[in-house]
């Protein structure tokens, strides 16, 4: 194979950026494209001389196109998914790769080929700041990570936001609200960087800032292994907001906001560990300060798209597996079954338990939506 043959299912924000993306890079043809919504997908046919379908399934089954791109909204990830990868496709899929973990294993495990490259949009693993504070964790270069947090509450979405598609913001429509939708990419970094957590507790706001039912505001208390502590707060209902990642090792102390064009790190002249061992009472360990430069984005969106061609043209190691979206989609779902609950949740948690939950949400929502009906259906049927 030479070329990609591509086909992009879903036209809205996302699916018109990647048709953009892809057609300015040369592995790919993009050779088909798939809407549901009538007369979208024949303004995208009509801009880049391509094969328009009026659904995903058709595209799929059509054989035109041996790689597709998923960017519709979320319920529909799995089961297009499934029926890309058994029809021999290989797979992008946006984040979150499922809506909960059932779904997600399912996906997951319906890529059984190994020659099917089945990738997931996390852009953000190519930001040069999370590489390079992912090099020093595994490095160890400031000593071991102590403590975490991450304060990501720059997502700000008006009510607008939450009005301009009817998928947005409900349980039967999106599966969940910040969590589900803006920070796939922040519990992606933090599974990446300091794995999945062993426990968490968390307090989830739901509706607090906007009319919806789902959660615009999570603190989470979070609990890994070797005794690692972390707090993960996020919102959509804050502004300017901030997103500042801070990291303490047993040799300083690393922070990177990303308002910065650098990373903050703060060496210690003796680890924490020795300095409560030998040091005077009050007796703090001497510090230095760096400001290490971060230079550009790492390519985003198109980074990640040329990444799963060099994997499927080149055998190319791949920058996001989809199998490890399954991480972020149990730690959404664990978020919110602590704040359903208000209890500790330790991980992993059980597929069918959390579904049940979910489906009690969707059953007992007064936030009426069309699709109500069929994605019950759909869910109850897959248990
Ligand atoms: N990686 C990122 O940075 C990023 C940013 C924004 C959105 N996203 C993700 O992209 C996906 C889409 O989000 P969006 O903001 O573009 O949504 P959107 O509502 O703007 O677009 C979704 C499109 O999918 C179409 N659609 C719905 N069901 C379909 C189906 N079964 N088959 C074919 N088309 C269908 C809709 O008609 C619509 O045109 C979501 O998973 C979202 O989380 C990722």
């Amino acid at each position: 194979m030479s070329i990609v043959k591509l086909g992009v299912i879903g036209l809205g924000n996302m699916g018109q950026v990647h048709c953009k993306l892809v057609s300015g890079i040369t592995d790919f043809k993009l050779t088909a494209v798939a809407d549901t919504r009538p007369g979208r997908s024949e303004r995208i046919h009509n801009r880049y001389d391509v094969t328009a379908f009026d659904s995903g399934d058709a595209l799929i089954k059509s054989g035109t196109c041996n790689a597709i791109l998923i960017a519709t909204p979320h319920y529909d990830h799995t089961h297009l998914g499934c029926l890309a990868l058994r029809q021999g496709c290989h797979l992008m899929i946006e984040k979150p790769i499922s809506v909960d973990k059932r779904d997600a294993l399912r996906l997951v495990n319906a890529h059984g080929n190994p020659d099917q490259v089945f990738a997931a949009m996390f852009n953000q693993r190519t930001h040069p700041a999370y590489q390079q504070l992912r090099q020093w964790i595994q490095a160890e270069t400031f000593g071991s990570v102590r403590r975490v947090q991450w304060t990501i509450t720059d997502w700000f979405r008006s009510q607008a936001y939450y009005d301009s598609g009817d998928w947005r913001a409900t349980w039967v429509g999106e599966g969940g609200g910040v969590l589900l939708n803006q920070c796939p990419h922040q519990l992606d970094l933090i599974c990446w960087l300091f794995g999945l957590p062993i426990s968490l507790y968390s307090q989830c706001s739901f509706g607090k800032y906007h009319h919806l039912e789902v959660e615009d505001e999570v603190t989470c208390l979070l609990n890994f292994d070797n005794d690692v502590t972390g707090v993960f707060t996020t919102t959509t209902g804050e502004a300017p907001g901030i997103n500042r990642l801070e990291i303490a090792f047993d040799d300083g102390l690393v922070v990177y906001n990303s308002q910065e064009n650098f990373i903050t790190v703060i060496r210690n002249d003796k680890s924490v560990t020795r300095a409560i061992a030998e040091n005077a009472a009050f007796e703090k360990p001497g510090t230095t300060q760096e400001l290490v430069p971060v230079d550009g984005d790492g390519g985003q969106h198109g980074a990640i798209l040329e990444n799963f061609a060099g994997a499927i043209l080149r055998g190319e190691p791949l920058i996001a597996p989809a199998s490890e979206g399954l991480r972020s989609v149990e730690l959404a779902n664990a978020m919110l079954l602590s704040g359903w609950t208000q209890k500790a949740v330790s991980l992993p948690i059980s597929a069918r338990g959390y579904r049940q939950r979910l489906l009690d949400k969707i059953k007992r929502s007064t936030f009426e939506r069309k699709v109500k009906a069929t994605v019950v259906e759909n869910m109850a049927d897959s248990f």
